[in-house]
């Protein structure tokens, strides 16, 4: 069942989306070398609270830490860890989903650590370009699948891959609710959008195969064959004019 959000309700979200935007925009001077990715948890989760929000991840369905830290061939659902220092030429994202009076924001980028490689960019920047593209087909009327659809035509050409065992989702008043949304699929298919629909786009594409593992800690998610992966995340409202980021930041 998918809920369609009241007016109240999307005026609380619009004030989650902006404080969890607002962290990554705090947290961007800090992503350089020689910083520990604990060091990044510590300064989002202060960041929230004192903004009087709770960091969703922290402690939902067992998770350690504030955000999600995901560095290099890491696909998604890193864990901030004192003994994770970036170095020159990491790519990494920020996860942040921020709780503000009862209702989810969840937003995450990629940031460059110091030079990166060329591969490395060029992935970054399709990977942005492949969540603006799942964006614009948004509207009364489109189908949930047209949004996959947008991504991996537009990635799969260029020869990278899209993930398909992590998806984006319904957020409200729960940090996941219905509907999922796809990075692949057909065009036509799926729900139709409504006005008041709140779900996220978050497509995780790699340089390699689409495949990844889940390590030992039971959530880092790696690529198969280490090779990069990339990720950007918005939440999104279904408007009666097409749609609108509830996550604006100045950073993508
Ligand atoms: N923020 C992630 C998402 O975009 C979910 C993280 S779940 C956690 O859906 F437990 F790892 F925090
Ligand atoms: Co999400
Ligand atoms: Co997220």
């Amino acid at each position: 069942m998918i809920e369609l959000k009241s007016a109240k309700a999307v005026e609380k979200m619009r004030e989650a989306g902006r404080l969890a935007a607002a962290t990554l925009e705090m947290i961007q001077p800090h992503v350089q070398p020689g910083v520990s990715t604990e060091r990044l948890n510590q300064l989002c989760h202060d960041f929230l609270i004192e903004h009087k929000a709770i960091p969703a991840p922290l402690n939902y369905r067992g998770f350690p830490k504030s955000i999600c830290t995901s560095i290099n061939e890491v696909v998604c659902h890193g864990i901030p860890s004192e003994a994770q220092i970036l170095a020159e030429g990491d790519i990494i994202n920020v996860d942040v989903t921020a709780i503000l009076d009862g209702y989810h924001g969840d937003t995450s980028c990629m940031f460059c650590v110091g030079e990166v490689s060329k591969p490395a960019r060029d992935l970054v920047e399709a990977t942005k370009q492949a969540l603006y593209a799942g964006i614009r087909v948004c509207a009364v009327g489109a189908r949930i699948g047209d949004i996959g659809h947008a991504i991996q035509s537009l990635v799969e050409p260029m020869g990278y891959s899209v993930v398909r065992d992590f998806t984006g989702h319904g957020i409200g008043r729960r940090f996941h609710e219905d509907p999922q949304i796809l990075h692949y699929g057909k065009k036509g298919v799926g729900p139709r959008m409504r006005e008041g629909m709140t779900f996220t786009i978050e497509p995780m594409i790699n340089l390699g195969t689409w495949r990844v593992e889940v390590m030992e800690d039971n959530w880092t998610a790696v690529t198969l064959d280490r090779k990069l992966s990339a990720q950007f995340e918005h939440t999104i409202l279904i408007t009666a004019e097409g749609y609108e980021i509830l996550t604006p930041s100045s950073l993508f």
